[in-house]
């Protein structure tokens, strides 16, 4: 089922309040209405789009205490190698300055589940925080793996420790080596909900660990799109019922960028699979969910696709374009 987003919602202009660095090449921005009014509301895991300069649509999970609406803190990892997002906020995020955003939209909400394992990679720590803050109120038991390069690429990792004790591993990579998610997420108990946002590759061997482990769901949150020039990636037909197009969509092409080069109308803004912007009804055929956005449910559900970065599992797809 398509879910109802705020990417088309009135943009709201708040000010850089306060600004700090929180590790190597991380700051903090805390913003906040310029009359210092009341926030919209928002539940652990969401994010909001940052509206940067040139139209640059950046989305960053928000880490401060959803019972605090007087401000938004989002932290930002300047990436000189990125596609520009960071550094422009980098740039021009200074205290005072004012910056468009829209409201919280929340594609990562903390389920109910028997138990929780968050493993959180370097910036990835972002929506943990409040997710770990929701699990602790639940009462439901829970566990944190933070890995990173050093304490440097980690922050909140010492708040994380002296708030949670034992509940928070913190695993270094440059001294302990590569993290072996296998053993630590061997023999989960059915009913875990297991949070992982990080890179690539630390998602991906969180969801292999789990792979075999009965009733333990991988929510993941990606920054990256995954890569569609693969050898998974082949090509495939797609019909757009509305517009009565049939598209043939190529290996290393997305059904929005085929879309969007036909002139069909469609919505976007992260292009990665994370934000939910593009999400488009499926009529039939089998899709190759590929973003960090439907819960495993709606995936099975086969009722929708991000066509920014999903694929066909079959030979042809309808969607509802
Ligand atoms: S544009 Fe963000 S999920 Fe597709």
């Amino acid at each position: 089922m398509i879910t109802s987003t705020s990417a088309d919602a009135a943009p709201i202009d708040v000010v850089v309040r306060e600004r700090r660095c929180v590790g190597v090449d991380i700051d903090e921005f805390t913003l906040a209405r310029p009359d210092r009014g009341a926030l919209p509301a928002w539940e652990p895991g969401a994010h909001i789009d940052l509206l940067l300069p040139d139209e640059l649509v950046r989305q960053y999970s928000l880490c401060s205490d959803p019972a605090d609406l007087s401000a938004y803190r989002i932290a930002v990892l300047r990436e000189p190698r990125g596609r520009g997002g960071s550094v422009r906020a980098h740039e021009t995020l200074k205290v005072g300055a004012p910056i468009s955003i829209r409201p919280p939209r929340n594609h990562f909400p903390l389920v109910r589940a028997l138990g929780y394992v968050f493993v959180a990679g370097g910036i990835g720590i972002t929506p943990m925080l409040s997710l770990v803050a929701a699990a602790q109120r639940r009462g439901r038991p829970w566990r944190m793996i933070y890995t990173g390069r050093g304490s440097a690429s980690m922050p909140y990792g010492r708040e994380l420790t002296e708030r949670y004790g034992n509940s928070v591993t913190l695993h270094h990579s440059a001294r302990d080596g590569r993290i072996d998610l296998t053993a630590d997420l061997a023999g989960l108990s059915p009913g875990t909900a297991v949070y992982a946002c990080g890179p690539t590759g630390l998602i991906a061997a969180a969801e292999a660990a789990c792979a075999g482990l009965e009733a333990v769901d991988v929510f993941a949150e990606r920054f990256t799109a995954p890569d569609l020039r693969g050898s998974d990636s082949r090509a495939f037909e797609v019909s757009l019922a509305v517009s009565g197009l049939t598209l043939s969509v190529p290996t290393g092409r997305s059904i929005l960028e085929v879309a969007e080069a036909s002139g069909v109308l469609t919505l976007s803004s992260c292009r990665e699979g994370n934000c939910g912007t593009c999400e488009t009804g499926v009529v039939s055929g089998e899709v190759d969910h590929r973003d960090s956005v439907l819960t495993p449910e709606e995936r099975a559900e086969n009722e929708s696709m991000m066509i920014c970065v999903s694929r066909c599992a079959g030979e042809r797809l309808v969607l509802e374009l």
